[in-house]
Formats: structure tokens, C-alpha cells, sequence
């Protein structure tokens, strides 16, 4: 509630500055309500105008929106075209071959220069050698890889061939690997030996085969492995082969097979209010369309530019703003294999500094990490560093407290960048709702407005607008190119999780609550789900909660959030157990073993932070969970709320003691 409050009260107004506002991609009020206005009157035809403007299609499309399924929508359906073609091959003509596409930077702080000539060359012996043995459009490849060019080359050359490729996280275990590979019908897999991080080697490819021994994986009849570090790996012969051996001897170019415009580029699992993930498909031509545009409109981008994403390429942040967006745009970009603590808390400042990034997107989480061990290390501050070269800051994924959106402003945008606070989803394919640099004043903590095109609003359960001020769920009332199409293989799921019949069934609900204030302008106020957001990365409270009661000793879970100062929300888990519940040593002891249990389950980014044991939970006559009482309990607030419908209200007593 505290940020709540505190974000409504912001009064705080940085206007854009007029030299910004002078070169700016979209420059001054007056031309953003412009492009609104054509988007509202006019939307088919906007939408067009960008799509034949920016895309290189095979067959130019004559049909913009197809509604007639809605809402599984369909954009440009008629038109085909090549994503990495268009990433990559249209650069080399028109004269930027030997222009820098990546600045690979490794743990250890060596780096490496890609030029978009010799990129192409990487992902067409690629697609050659995945071609040869026999993938084609439609099969489906599931990456898992460390921050690397090789992680860009694989999904580029999946692209390439129309194969769709799931990526998933280097840090999700060995189980979420396996319902993931099972859950796409994957035949291929590709992975790296090794991935290192923070001075540290952390094995991938044994999680491939744990995988594989868990079963479900049949399917797939390759495993390519790409050797980061040389260290040792177990070696199916005949399922796995080196990426050095499935590149050798195959030609610099390939042909780039053109697609219909709704071929699935990507799933992408995220998580959702049941137990299992959901698998999110994005579409090849609407979705990017939306990460180019975006590049050049929320990130102001220029020929000149030094762009960097510190998202990892397992999420979606890294999907669009690094293996996608900027290739599309014909950025240049770092691309970070390490974390920002490593080898010290001036990590991110220094390479700023040293590859003279001008346009920085980061997450609140690393922010309120780094104002943190500033404080530790002063000679690692901020300000000990040449940051000059930066002209944008951006922030993702979770909603950005004013005060860390004041340091970051202060210390690492010099009072000079505009910071674009972007909020979007997984869903949504790229930024929905942001500043444009040129042209909103920013208040910090809030994401301002939505960007032409996006119908965004805020209703109430009825699907009714609410009025200026009030809170409600936020929507978005028209469809977009780059917006999901369905989820793989639960097109019911899909119609259920977004667009409920309660809201009257055409409108996109987003799983958010929001207010806007007076000026329009919209605030966050996190999930209205069961979903929570830990260090930006979206977990939902069932899939840890069915993670727990798999564990032999659990009987019973709930899990909840707490607000987190560092981690924005913290996992807390309520555990009853199938023997008499204990305490002190034992208690620590099993907490333990849990945690970890968790961290194998899902990966160590679900851990709880917290494990509490009870003889029960807080239950309705009905056998209800009281989730809500739970999240008053974590916080170590006193329950106020009438508990009178509870079968047990003595629980909450028992539960409120930390052990
Ligand atoms: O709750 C919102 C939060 O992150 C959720 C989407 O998570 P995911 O699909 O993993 O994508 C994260 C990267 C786009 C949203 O439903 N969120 C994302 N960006 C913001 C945000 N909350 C507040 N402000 C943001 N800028």
C-alpha cells in the first residue's frame, strides 16, 4: 500500500529537453496526437502504412486485420516475408555490411565485435547445417543457451528456415526444461556445454539430459551443442553433435524462406494463474513490425547509436530488444554475458563507459541492486565513471519506486537522459505503454501514456471505462500487430486467460490493475492474478505452490507475495507438512531442503524466501484457502479483516510467527 500511496502523491514533472525534443524520432506533442489521431480514425490503414514502410515483404500483403475469429486476430495474413532477412540481409544492401550489429562482452570482461556482414554469414552456416540435418518450417527447436552471439545466431537461423524456437531461460531447471521441450513437441534441441556467470561456470547440457530422463522428449533426434568452456559433458553419440561440427564446411549464405506473415515466429513460456506455463506464440510479421518500430520510436534509436539491453535472451525482453528489434533497426548493440555485480558493483557503469552505449534498458530490480552496493563500494558509484556517452535510460518488467527512479535519473542519466519507464508483457510483443523521449513529460514512477496504435484503458468488472483517478484493470480495447495469437496448443486457455467474457469478451485483459491520474497518464499497481513479480521475472504462485506439494514431506502449500525493497516482491510459501509440524533446528532444516527442492522444480529464482509451517492453513467452511489473509500474515501485519467466515481463525496465529 506504502508505494501506492506514494506513487499517487508524485508530483514531480520532467519535461522533455528541447535539443532532445529537436532531433527526436517522433518530435513535440503535437506530432505523437497526430499519429494517434490516424491510428483511431483510421486503424487498418495506419497499420499498413507502417508494416509496407518498414517491413521487406516476399509478397506484400492486401489484407491488414483478418477479425473475423476474433479474437484470434490475424495481420497482413495475405503477405509473406523472411524476420531474418529482414534483420540481417537488408542491412548488407543498402550499405551497412560493415557496420558493428553486436558488441559480445564476456564474464570476464574480454569482448568481441560482430559486423552485420559477418553475422549473416554466422546465421546463414547455421541454418545450412540445422537445414542438412533435415529441420524445415513448422518443427519446433527449443534453445537453451547462455547470453551469447551463438544464442542470437540459433533463434536468427531459426528464423531463417520458418522453424519455431522456444527459448528457454539458462536459469529454469532441468524439470521446466523437460515440460517445455515435451509441451512444443520440440525435435531439436540447442545448448552449450557450460554458461558462466559472475566468475562462475554453471553447467547447461547435463540439465539437457536430466531432461531427456525424465521422459517426453522423444521426439527429439538432435542435440547441438555449442562449447563455451570446453569443461566436460556426457555425449550421446548420434543425438548430440557440436555447433562448430553442424557449421563446418557450409556456406556464408542461405536462402531466407519466406513465411506467411502469421507463421508462428516464437512461443515463449511464462507463467499464469494455474500451475502449468503457457506457452505464448508470437506471430512473424505483426511482431516485428512492432519490435522495430518501437526501437526507433520508444528508444529514439539513430544510425550513430550504441544500444544495450541487459535483459537475458530467455525472456522476452530479450527476444524483442536484442535478438529482433535492433537487428531490425540495424543497431549496434552490446550484448552481456555476465551480471552486473561482477567483478564489482561498477560493472554496467564501466562498460558504458568503455563501449560508449548511449541508449541503456535495463530493470528496476538491477537499479535497486546497484544503488545498494554503490553505497558499499564508493569507488564503484556511478558517478566515478565517464557515463556522458549515454542519451536515453530505460527501465522494464516491473513497476520503478520513485526513488529509484530518481537515482537512476540523477546518478546515471546526469539530469540529461529522459528515462522511458516501459510497461508491457510477455503478451504483448514490445512496449504498450511508455514515454516517447521526444515528447512526454515523465513523472517518475509512472509509464506515462500508450503509444499510437495501443487502445490501452482502464475498466471495471463489467468491462465499463472508470473514471480519471480510479483504479480498475487495464486493457486494451483494439488489437495490435505484435499481440499474442494464441497459446500453443490451448486456444480455449487463450480466450479464457484474455479475453473474458465478463469484460464483454473483446477487450485484451493484461492481468494488471492500474489508475490513471489526471493528465491521463497510467500507473502500474501490479498483478490482479495469482502471478507475482520477483526481480521482474513473473512467477505464478500455483506453479511454486505445485512445485512444494511434490515434494514427499508436504501435505499442503500456499504461497503468496510480500513486497521486497530489493527484489520489488519476495516469495513467501505456507507449508503444512504430513508429519506434526516443526520447529526450531528441524524446522530451518526442512525449510532448507525445501527451498532447494524448489529451486530444482522450477529454477532458483522460485525459491520462497520465506517457509512458514502450520498444523494447517487458513480455510473457509467451504475448504477455501484464505490467500488473502495469507499476503497480511507475510507482511507481519495483525489480520484487521473480519475472519469470521474461517473454519480455523486461530491458524493466522500460529502462521504469523516467523521461524
Ligand atoms: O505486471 C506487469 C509487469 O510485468 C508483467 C509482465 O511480465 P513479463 O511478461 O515477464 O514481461 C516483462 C517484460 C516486459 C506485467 O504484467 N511490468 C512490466 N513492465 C512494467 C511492469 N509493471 C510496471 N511497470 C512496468 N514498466
Amino acid at each position: 500500500m506504502s508505494t501506492i500511496d506514494s506513487v499517487l502523491t508524485e508530483n514531480r514533472v520532467f519535461p522533455p529537453a528541447d535539443a532532445f525534443v529537436g532531433q527526436a524520432n517522433i518530435s513535440g506533442r503535437a506530432a505523437y496526437d497526430a499519429m494517434c489521431a490516424e491510428a483511431t480514425n483510421d486503424p487498418e490503414n495506419f497499420w499498413a502504412r507502417l508494416a509496407r514502410e518498414n517491413l521487406s515483404w516476399a509478397t506484400p500483403f492486401t489484407r491488414t486485420l483478418d477479425e473475423s475469429q476474433a479474437p484470434f486476430y490475424k495481420w497482413f495474413d495475405d503477405g509473406t516475408l523472411n524476420v531474418s532477412w529482414n534483420c540481417l540481409d537488408r542491412h548488407l544492401e543498402n550499405g551497412n555490411a560493415d557496420k558493428t550489429a553486436i558488441i559480445f562482452e564476456r564474464d570476464d570482461g574480454t569482448s568481441e565485435r560482430v559486423t552485420y556482414r559477418a553475422l549473416h554469414a554466422r546465421v546463414a552456416q547455421f541454418a545450412n547445417g540445422i537445414a542438412a540435418l533435415g529441420y524445415k518450417k513448422g518443427d519446433r527447436a527449443i534453445i537453451y543457451l547462455p547470453m551469447s552471439i551463438e544464442a542470437v545466431v540459433a533463434m536468427q537461423a531459426c528464423a531463417r528456415l520458418g522453424v519455431i524456437h522456444s527459448v528457454v531461460f539458462g536459469g529454469f531447471s532441468a524439470k521446466s526444461l523437460q515440460e517445455r521441450i515435451a509441451d512444443v513437441g520440440a525435435t531439436l534441441v540447442i545448448t552449450a556445454d557450460e554458461q558462466v556467470r559472475g566468475g562462475k561456470t554453471i553447467p547447461l547440457k547435463p540439465a539437457v539430459d536430466e531432461a531427456f530422463s525424465m521422459g517426453g522428449c522423444d521426439a527429439v533426434t538432435n542435440v547441438i551443442v555449442y562449447r563455451r568452456t570446453g569443461g566436460n559433458v556426457a555425449w550421446n553419440e548420434g543425438r548430440d553433435r557440436w555447433m562448430h561440427d553442424v557449421t563446418a564446411g557450409q556456406p556464408e549464405t542461405a536462402p531466407a524462406v519466406p513465411v506467411e506473415a502469421e507463421h508462428p515466429l516464437f512461443i515463449l513460456y511464462t507463467s499464469g494463474s494455474t500451475g502449468k506455463p503457457k506457452g505464448v506464440q508470437h506471430a512473424s510479421a505483426g511482431f516485428l513490425l512492432w519490435a522495430q518500430l518501437t526501437v526507433k520510436w520508444t528508444f529514439d534509436l539513430k544510425p550513430d547509436d550504441v544500444f544495450w539491453c541487459t535483459a537475458d535472451v530467455g525472456w522476452i525482453t530479450g527476444h524483442t530488444y536484442i535478438a529482433y528489434g535492433p537487428l531490425a533497426a540495424g543497431a549496434t548493440q552490446v550484448i552481456f554475458e555476465g551480471v552486473p555485480t561482477y567483478p564489482n558493483a561498477g560493472r554496467f557503469w564501466d562498460m558504458i563507459a568503455r563501449h560508449k552505449v548511449s541508449i541503456f534498458y535495463t530493470a528496476p530490480t538491477a537499479i535497486r541492486s546497484l544503488i545498494k552496493a554503490a553505497d558499499n563500494q564508493p569507488d564503484h558509484h556511478p558517478d566515478k565513471y565517464d557515463l556522458s556517452s549515454l542519451r536515453l535510460i530505460g527501465s522494464v518488467g516491473e513497476p520503478i519506486n520513485p526513488e529509484a527512479w530518481m537515482w537512476y535519473y540523477k546518478n546515471v542519466g546526469g539530469e540529461r537522459c529522459p528515462i522511458v519507464d516501459t510497461w508491457w508483457q510477455t503478451e504483448t510483443g514490445g512496449h504498450m505503454i511508455t514515454p516517447l523521449p521526444g515528447v512526454t513529460p515523465l513523472k517518475p514512477g509512472s509509464c506515462t501514456l500508450p503509444l499510437p496504435g495501443i487502445a490501452a484503458a482502464i475498466v471495471d468488472e463489467t468491462g465499463g471505462d472508470v473514471e480519471l483517478g480510479k483504479g480498475g484493470f487495464l486493457v486494451v480495447k483494439r488489437p495490435w500487430p505484435a499481440m499474442i495469437r494464441t497459446i500453443w496448443g490451448d486456444p480455449e486457455r487463450f480466450k479464457k486467460s484474455y479475453y473474458p467474457e465478463e469484460l464483454g469478451g473483446t477487450y485484451y485483459l493484461a492481468g494488471d490493475g492500474a489508475n490513471r491520474d489526471t493528465d491521463g497518464y497510467f500507473w502500474i499497481m501490479g498483478r490482479i492474478d495469482d502471478v507475482l513479480n520477483v526481480s521482474g521475472h513473473r512467477l505464478g504462485t500455483m506453479e511454486v505452490e505445485s512445485a512444494l506439494v511434490a515434494h514427499p514431506l508436504v501435505a499442503e502449500a500456499a504461497v503468496v507475495g510480500r513486497p521486497d525493497d530489493l527484489t520489488g516482491e519476495a516469495v513467501v510459501a505456507f507449508v503444512v507438512l504430513k508429519q506434526e509440524r516443526p520447529d526450531g533446528e528441524e524446522a530451518k532444516a526442512i525449510a532448507k531442503t525445501l527451498r532447494e527442492w524448489v529451486g530444482r522444480e522450477i529454477g532458483p529464482i522460485a525459491k520462497p524466501k520465506e517457509i512458514r509451517f502450520g498444523d494447517n492453513l487458513p480455510k473457509t467452511r467451504s475448504g477455501k484457502i484464505m490467500r488473502r489473509l495469507l499476503r497480511v500474515v507475510a507482511k507481519g501485519e495483525t489480520v484487521t479483516q473480519d475472519v469470521s467466515t474461517l473454519e480455523n481463525p486461530a491458524i493466522l496465529d500460529q502462521l504469523g510467527k516467523a521461524l
